[in-house]
């Protein structure tokens, strides 16, 4: 019987050519059980994208859980020599959550583990390149390196969580409060403009590594920066550096991850379809002393994302109410507005094709939503809302308007003093003051609610308030006042990861415009 490809769905069509792919390269299929010992996800939990894994107790009372990631079954499982290199492909589906629900995830991805040098992390970066091809969508590849990140942050003297705090805006692309931090750490102007320029990168390898030799700092640095060069040197000469990309707001965690890391993109899909990166210091952990680079590509997400529409238009969350009439006239006299939007209407979606963009109004808490899952490009959203709902995005811009304070707020006269007792804390911001009390080591007892919240120390429903204070009227009339302030409040620009990627000239001039009517 003869056998026709038409019989295929997408899917399966998709896996085919992958799979014939890595087998051309020498990769053989790893086939793995649904099932593995819990504890083998439980102790390397960072490794995974998700904490949250679904565990049963096995027929002899061992803890079992439902495989989230094929890598650390492959690691655990195969003989490793030193040496020869084990070159294999996988085709499984995983069980992660998205953070609502656990979702089973159909995967294809390859891992190569022994001796690692240049060529074969070039082969591997080739290789996920041609993976991308296979889906017939635009797409790129974006590569950052762990060993250049670190090597930045190595010697100076900063704690673990102050490091933290900048690599999460590096991540960010979020030049601003880069720039703040920077003053706050007193890390000096030479430091400040390298720290900057590595969060700014964006852009071909070729165009991008003479940007890394300004900043290159030390050996670390230096030893990463002469492996870019060699990876741009052989992806040039085959003709495969097209749409591969330098950008160090891909972090990864360094306790497993050494060198190259590098994520996959298609247009119309708002996040990642593939991520990969060299893990020697996982082989570690199992005591192998070999190297091993690897990536897996997220095909469901081709099926989620099926209709997914693109234009050249930007579009852009605005919140409802006064914030989004402040941001839309910084917008209108930046140079993109919309005459239509001054009618008196109930419209919600106002477009000037003339000027690249289309505007819509939103609940200003579901702004981020909008952006994050790519139905908007860009968005104005209050720093409120970012750091209650951390969602996934670029924080670009601080517009320096909707300027209030997140404050710990009481009834006049309330004595903070009895440290002792669970303190009752009510508001609409549960994350922030969970965060809040965390680094104070202070036991809470928080109550959510959505409005209004100066009413709960006044009806004796909680002892303070976590809630945002402009001009202090609202606390004033009800005979409350601030404690303490958390953190200051303004109205941020963000942008969806793959958005900013895929339209990086269009957002990148935008944002110049916009920066020239806000000023920072
Ligand atoms: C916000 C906030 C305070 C008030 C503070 O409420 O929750 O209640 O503004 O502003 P002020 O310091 O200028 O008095 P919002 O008006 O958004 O309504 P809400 O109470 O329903 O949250």
């Amino acid at each position: 019987m003869e056998f026709s490809q038409d019989i295929l769905t997408n899917d399966e069509r998709v896996i085919l050519r992958l799979r014939m792919l890595y087998k051309q390269y020498g990769y053989s299929q790893y086939r793995t059980s649904r099932f593995e010992e819990y504890a083998l996800y439980a102790d390397n939990k960072a490794f995974l994208p998700s904490g949250d894994i679904i565990s049963f107790t096995g027929i002899g009372g061992k803890l079992m859980a439902l495989r989230p990631d094929v890598t650390l079954s492959i690691i655990r499982n195969e003989a490793i020599g030193s040496g020869e290199q084990t070159k294999l492909y996988y085709n499984e589906n995983v069980y992660r959550s998205d953070g609502n629900e656990f979702r089973e995830h159909m995967q294809v991805g390859l891992e190569c583990i022994g001796d690692i040098d240049v060529a074969s992390t070039s082969e591997v970066l080739m290789l996920a390149k041609r993976s991308l091809e296979q889906l017939d969508r635009r797409s790129c590849l974006d590569i950052s390196h762990m060993g250049f990140i670190n090597g930045m942050l190595q010697d100076l003297e900063l704690t673990p969580e102050q490091k933290k705090q900048l690599l999460q805006r590096i991540k960010e692309k979020n030049i601003h409060e880069l720039n703040k931090l920077c003053t706050e750490y007193m890390l000096g102007d030479e430091l400040r403009h390298s720290i900057v320029t590595l969060a700014g990168i964006y852009g071909s390898i070729g165009d991008c590594i003479p940007l890394l030799h300004d900043i290159s700092k030390n050996n670390e640095t230096d030893t990463a920066l002469r492996e870019l060069e060699s990876i741009r040197d052989i992806l040039q000469q085959s003709s495969a550096d097209r749409d591969i990309n330098l950008d160090f707001s891909i972090v990864n965690d360094i306790s497993y991850y050494s060198g190259i890391i590098f994520q996959g993109y298609i247009e119309g899909i708002p996040t990642k379809v593939l991520s990969g990166g060299r893990y020697d210091m996982l082989l570690r952990k199992f005591g192998k002393r070999s190297g091993a680079i690897g990536f897996a590509v997220y095909l469901d997400l081709l099926n989620r994302y099926e209709s997914a529409q693109t234009d050249e238009i930007i579009n852009i969350a605005l919140p409802k109410g006064r914030l989004g009439d402040k941001a839309y006239s910084i917008f209108e006299s930046a140079g993109y507005g919309c005459p239509a939007v001054h009618e008196d209407s109930r419209k919600l979606v106002f477009e000037s094709p003339e000027k690249g963009v289309r505007y819509f109004w939103v609940k200003p808490s579901d702004v981020s939503k909008y952006v994050e899952r790519g139905a908007a490009d860009i968005g104005i959203v209050g720093k409120d809302i970012l750091l209650e709902h951390m969602p996934d995005v670029y924080e670009l811009l601080d517009l320096n308007i909707g300027k209030c304070k997140m404050c710990v707020a009481a009834q006049k006269g309330y004595c903070a003093c009895r440290g002792d007792q669970m303190l009752k804390v009510a508001t609409n911001y549960p994350n922030i003051a969970r965060s809040y009390y965390e680094k104070q080591g202070r036991d809470i007892d928080i109550i959510k609610l959505n409005g209004s919240v100066e009413l709960a120390p006044l009806l004796g429903l909680s002892d303070v308030i976590v809630d945002i204070v402009e001009t202090g009227r609202t606390l004033l009339e009800n005979n409350m006042e601030p404690m303490q302030t958390i953190v200051d409040i303004s109205a941020r620009l963000v942008a969806n990861e793959v958005s900013y990627k895929f339209n990086h000239k269009a957002i990148s001039v935008l944002c110049a415009a916009v920066t020239s009517q806000v000023g920072t």
